[in-house]
């Protein structure tokens, strides 16, 4: 028997729940020199903003213990020039397709998201409104729970496939920001984005980020993702892509039996970008370990004391 990998979104069938993290790998061309696109369930692009950004100065990552900081600044082409020079390379690589945007007013995000509607390789938007290194925009919609609700449901009227609502873990509570994001209408919910955090130099007692500080990645944030994937698949009803520090199959395992449908790997990629080939073999065998025949088996599962 081999396991079915399969698994659907908001109505969307992806051939395996295993997905890039916004940021991780640009617009998919150098990671496609590493290993076919098709492998992935989807790709997830860098934020996509209304006009091209040059982000922040450099240093604008830093490793950290188990983690990295990162304060890039939503650098990106701009919406015009994603979908005419970076979306066509994405249309025949049989991969389903999911554009992060990111804005500083809702009025950006319904201009890039309204453009995006007519560009068929787009399969989903993920909302990127839990940014936390910019001073406009980003966290601030994430983190208040009536602007992510009308952040949501104004991009609703433009935008007709289904909408993911990337979550910020640097909240009072998310499960409060995530009822609001459903309620706005978003079909799924991501989470988690970075973890705030800081690193100083002691030699020059600076910051080692020009921003001063950023978002925390990578392994060391899996338990605090997880306890938030759980928390948010106990209070709301709508599929759940789960985010930070997954590494291998293992870890994909915990993030479905959290109630994750499906999950995306970031960090991971800077330290071997071909990782998720890795990851769907060692997911097919510890499914056929287990005599599962599919991967949906495994969500929300956790055998709580
Ligand atoms: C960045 O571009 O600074 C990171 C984006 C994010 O964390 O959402």
């Amino acid at each position: 028997m081999t396991p079915d990998l399969k698994v659907t979104i908001a109505g969307v069938e992806f051939a395996n729940p295993i997905m890039t993290a916004s940021g991780c790998c640009g617009y998919g061309e150098e990671l496609h020199r590493v290993f076919p696109l098709k492998t992935l369930g989807a790709l997830v692009t860098k934020s996509i903003t209304l006009h091209p950004r040059s982000g922040h100065p450099v240093p604008r990552t830093a490793e950290t213990a188990s983690g990295m900081l990162n304060a890039i600044g939503l650098a990106n082409v701009g919406v015009d020039a994603f979908i005419k020079d970076k979306l066509p390379f994405l249309e025949d690589k049989q991969t389903r397709v999911i554009v992060n945007v990111a804005g500083s007013k809702i009025q950006e995000y319904v201009d890039v998201c309204a453009r995006l509607e007519d560009c068929p390789p787009v399969d989903m938007v993920e909302l990127n409104i839990s940014c936390p290194n910019v001073d406009e925009g980003g966290m601030e919609f994430g983190s208040n729970a009536a602007l992510t609700e009308k952040t949501i449901a104004s991009v609703k009227k433009v935008f007709t496939k289904p909408l993911i609502a990337k979550l910020s873990p640097n909240v009072t509570d998310i499960v409060e920001i995530a009822r609001a994001a459903e309620q706005g209408g978003a079909e799924v919910l991501s989470l988690i984005n970075s973890v705030v955090g800081a690193a100083i130099d002691i030699n020059t007692w600076q910051p080692k980020l020009t921003n001063n500080k950023g978002g925390l990645t990578g392994p060391a944030i899996k338990p605090i993702a997880l306890a938030k994937v759980d928390a948010v698949y106990n209070a709301c009803t709508v599929p759940i892509i789960g985010i930070g520090g997954i590494t291998c199959a293992a870890d994909v395992v915990e993030f479905m039996l959290c109630g994750a449908t499906a999950v995306q790997v970031g960090t991971a990629l800077f330290i071997e970008p071909d990782v998720p080939v890795k990851i769907v073999k060692d997911l097919k065998t510890y499914l056929k370990q287990k005599g599962l025949a599919s991967v949906a088996n495994l969500r929300g599962k956790v055998r709580k004391y």
